[in-house]
């Protein structure tokens, strides 16, 4: 048997620790922590407990790791937005493979730096669009290669982000403003852009885009409406933005439901309700979703053209119950329709029996983004074991998924002009 894969963890939060590093406990022969870096030291501690990363290979920033000569085949790179590409950079210099959090950066400038230096080097680089590497893309892809509806004609994509969900990362937390992260159509959907790429089989040549942050604004707040939901605030009972309700008491969201994991642990580490009320009351996600400093939009439509003449639209919207994504493909013999909350396609040849495709048959142990966090690390490890530098998700495509959501950004701040991504 080969030996795991062994990686160091830049920015052991949510993705870093949380998402990717369990995959060590299922396949302890494919993955291997030995070491990391974060500015919370409550997060190496955490490393140090569930992984035995001894604590002379724990490191208390990005730059006290990459300082040290290479501890691991693999750099993780999950520390925020801005910091990916300088993170990925110093790590290829020091000959590390490269598994990217998404997005690789807001900039196309530094984008294609990273492209020359993979080239250059040799390594792997492997950005996380998690997506293609679940059963239900993967499935709905091969049906449409398989010519399953014909010749495609449009696909109609909606990216339901589910109102706490908005809430929790877009208006209180992290992706709150575009130029400390990234817009959001490029931090939330670059791997939808990716996943329209892939399926449509052909370049984008064009992107018209609409939106706005229309409802999280100061103007939008209720007559005595509180700064801090936990301040007595008078309108609590019918807002369902209230943070006592997404962290403590709602059953799908909050502790009370047993929620310890994200978006609870992202409040507090290893959190209980004592723990979430003291960060309710100081910390940022106690406050009113009106008063914030948040900038990024609450909607936005995307349309797209591809060369091969397939047309596509986009939506993400915040004002959804829950979290999860649909899709309809359209082709000259059948139309194709899914959501990945349940995991099923409906395929409707024209003519015939509706069939149903149920994508979680015999999926066994299931992690984040429908399988696909942990099916990226299956991939992304075998990759590596086998001395392989080409994924399922090669840079060079991320990176076209990055230039047509940053056109769509483009275009929306410009009243929804078309842009052709020839002259972009
Ligand atoms: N692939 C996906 O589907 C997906 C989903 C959500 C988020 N993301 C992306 O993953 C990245 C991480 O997101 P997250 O949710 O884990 O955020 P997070 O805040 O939980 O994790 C980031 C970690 O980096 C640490 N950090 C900050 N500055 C650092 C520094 N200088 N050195 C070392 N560590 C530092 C923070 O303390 C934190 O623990 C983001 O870029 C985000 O956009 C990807």
């Amino acid at each position: 048997m080969s030996k795991p894969v062994t990686f160091a963890i830049c920015g052991c939060g949510d993705r870093g620790l949380d998402s990717y590093a369990p995959y060590q406990e299922l396949h302890p022969q494919e993955m291997k922590i030995t070491a990391g870096a974060d500015i919370r030291p409550e997060r190496l501690a955490l490393l140090q407990k569930r992984y035995g990363v001894p604590p002379e290979m724990c490191f208390a920033s990005d730059e006290e790791l990459l300082a040290q000569p290479r501890l691991a085949d693999v750099m993780l790179v999950s520390t925020l937005d801005r910091r990916h590409v300088a993170n990925a950079l110093a790590a290829l210099d020091k000959g590390y493979h490269i598994l990217l959090e998404k997005p690789i950066s807001p900039d196309l400038d530094e984008c294609r730096a990273l492209q020359k230096k993979a080239r250059e080097t040799g390594r792997a680089v492997v950005v996380c669009h998690v997506l293609r590497y679940t059963r239900f893309y993967a499935a709905l892809k091969d049906l449409l290669d398989r010519g399953a509806v014909g010749k495609v004609e449009t696909i109609d994509a909606v990216e339901h982000v589910a109102y706490w969900h908005q809430a929790h990362s877009f208006v209180r937390g992290n992706w709150r403003r575009w130029e400390e992260t990234s817009p959001m159509i490029l931090q939330k959907s670059c791997h939808d852009m990716d996943i329209l790429r892939w399926l449509a089989g052909e370049p984008c040549l064009r992107v018209q885009s609409f939106g706005s942050l229309d409802y999280f604004t100061a103007d939008n707040a209720p007559a005595g409406a509180a700064p801090r939901c936990l301040d007595g605030c008078a309108c609590k009972d019918g807002c369902p933005y209230d943070a006592e309700k997404i962290y403590i008491t709602d059953p799908r969201t909050g502790i009370r439901g047993g929620g310890k994991d994200w978006p609870c642990g992202v409040v507090a580490s290893e959190p209980d309700e004592e723990k979430l009320r003291e960060a309710l009351r100081t910390g940022p996600y106690g406050r009113c979703v009106f008063h914030c400093d948040n900038d990024v939009v609450d909607h936005q439509t995307v349309n797209l053209e591809f060369a091969n003449h397939i047309h596509a639209t986009f939506t993400m919207t915040a004002f959804t119950q829950s979290c999860h994504r649909t899709i309809k493909v359209t082709g000259a013999l059948g139309e194709v329709e899914g959501d990945m909350a349940d995991g099923l396609l409906r395929l409707r040849p024209f003519g015939q029996p509706e069939q149903a495709i149920d994508t979680r048959e015999g999926a066994g142990t299931r992690s984040g983004h429908g399988g696909g966090d942990f099916g990226l690390m299956e991939h992304f490890c075998r990759l590596i074991a086998r001395g392989g530098t080409e994924a399922l998700t090669g840079l060079d495509a991320s990176v076209e998924s990055h230039v047509m959501a940053l056109a769509a950004e483009a275009s929306r701040l410009d009243g929804g002009r078309t842009i052709a991504l020839a002259d972009f």
